[in-house]
């Protein structure tokens, strides 16, 4: 018998209603997916540095960072990163019930996973944005010098190159960074979220 039989989940004495009052803004999630280098954590913490400037509430989850601590013993199998994907959305829950705004920037490359994530927080408003950048153009970027050594067969299963990268096909915006500034992305991430009175 599983253990979760014999758990129940604690209703806490201050609500997430009384927490967003207290802040002025909702609680809710802002999904990034896209390939590694198309620009997902340069948006992420330009957005947090904007909206925490007008008194917004937020943290950042990115790859690299969750990969260090909570999800140290995580690879890149397929398997790794539904796992992955699913604790960064379990953790993301605890932190939009806390009444932040939640700014990840993850491949997050299968569909299904980016599904399970949505899914998993469907008590909060939810937005995904697909950071869309053609892989001519990330590998040219190449900030950590990563597509070269995927590419000389020095890192395995890379997204791109040795995996897949699912495109998104229900993200509430999209994002093409080899057009669109980073200040104009991040005023119409803003617009949204005031359009959805999350703000
Ligand atoms: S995933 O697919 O969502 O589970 O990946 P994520 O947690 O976002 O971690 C991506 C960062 O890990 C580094 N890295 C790799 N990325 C892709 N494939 C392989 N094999 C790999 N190995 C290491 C890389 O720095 C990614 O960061 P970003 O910021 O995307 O470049």
């Amino acid at each position: 018998m599983s253990s979760e039989n014999h758990l129940r989940w604690h209703s806490a004495s201050v609500n997430k209603y009384e927490r967003e009052l207290l802040n002025g803004h909702k609680g809710g999630v802002i999904w990034f997916t896209g390939l590694s280098g198309a620009g997902k954590s340069t948006l992420a913490n330009a957005l947090a540095r904007s909206l925490h400037d007008r008194g917004v509430r937020t943290y950042v989850l990115d790859g690299d960072n969750v990969r260090l601590g909570l999800n140290r013993d995580l690879g890149f199998s397929q398997q790794d990163r539904t796992e992955n994907i699913r604790r960064i959305a379990e953790v993301s829950r605890l932190f939009a019930d806390a009444g932040f705004i939640v700014i990840n920037a993850f491949i997050s490359p299968y569909q299904s996973d980016r599904t399970m994530a949505r899914q998993i927080l469907s008590e909060h408003p939810y937005i995904e944005i697909y950071v869309c950048c053609s892989l001519a153009e990330c590998e040219r970027r190449d900030p950590k010098g990563l597509y070269a050594k995927a590419r000389s067969g020095q890192i395995p299963h890379f997204t791109g190159i040795s995996a897949p990268y699912e495109e998104p096909q229900d993200a509430e915006m999209t994002i093409m960074t080899e057009v669109e500034t980073v200040p104009e992305a991040v005023g119409r991430i803003a617009t949204e979220l005031k359009a959805r009175q999350i703000i």
